[in-house]
């Protein structure tokens, strides 16, 4: 185990083996992955992220954030209202703040890291943007996460400017909506969990 490994594990030490948080691989978050992987899997690929782009951040919030960003207890492919992706987030900020001490800048990573799909939501710090970030990487959760993939990727290859986002046109919602469906189709279709470079360079 390196050193990196090992202060990646103390950061995450109680919250780890808390029999609350290890509800979380009673739940399947997509294929045989649990909830409690992905969240792990998205917590050490931030730490890392940082680590090795020399990012400064506040690290312990950066991993904590992480690891409860999807802490909503429930399986979400039998609740509710088919509307998870969009509210998952409060539900799991809400157990957060039942269950732990968490800061406001915990709070913030879990409550934006389903930008954009929750669009008015952005992430507010450094922290929160890597692990909304990092969690559509990891994109486990199959089309709701190529939905909002696909939206980021249309935002950076069409160079969107905050200006631009913070006062869209039709045309450019529809842009973004065409990008974001053609993502969680092509996902929908594959036995993976993200759409191939070939099929994103192909859309225009
Ligand atoms: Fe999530
Ligand atoms: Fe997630």
């Amino acid at each position: 185990m390196t050193k990196e490994d090992i202060e990646f594990q103390q950061l995450l030490r109680d919250l780890s083996e808390d029999p609350r948080c290890l509800k979380m691989k009673n739940y399947i978050q997509h294929s045989d992955i649990t909830t409690f992987d992905h969240c792990m899997d998205v917590a050490r690929r931030c730490f890392r992220f940082v680590r090795r782009f020399h990012i400064h951040c506040d690290e312990e919030a950066l991993v904590v954030g992480a690891f409860l960003h999807d802490y909503y207890l429930y399986d979400w492919h039998t609740y509710g209202d088919h509307l998870h992706g969009y509210h998952h987030a409060d539900r799991a900020l809400k157990n957060a703040l039942r269950d732990f001490e968490i800061d406001e800048k915990v709070q913030g990573i879990i409550r934006t890291h389903m930008w954009p799909l929750n669009l008015t939501r952005v992430p507010g710090s450094r922290e929160a943007f890597i692990v909304c970030m990092i969690d559509k990487i990891v994109s486990t959760i199959g089309a709701g996460d190529n939905f909002n993939a696909g939206t980021l990727y249309a935002i950076v290859r069409h160079g969107f400017t905050k200006a631009r986002l913070a006062a869209l046109s039709e045309d450019d919602w529809h842009l973004l909506a065409r990008y974001a469906m053609a993502f969680s189709a092509d996902v929908c279709g594959s036995l993976f969990n993200y759409v191939d470079r070939e099929f994103a360079e192909r859309l225009d």
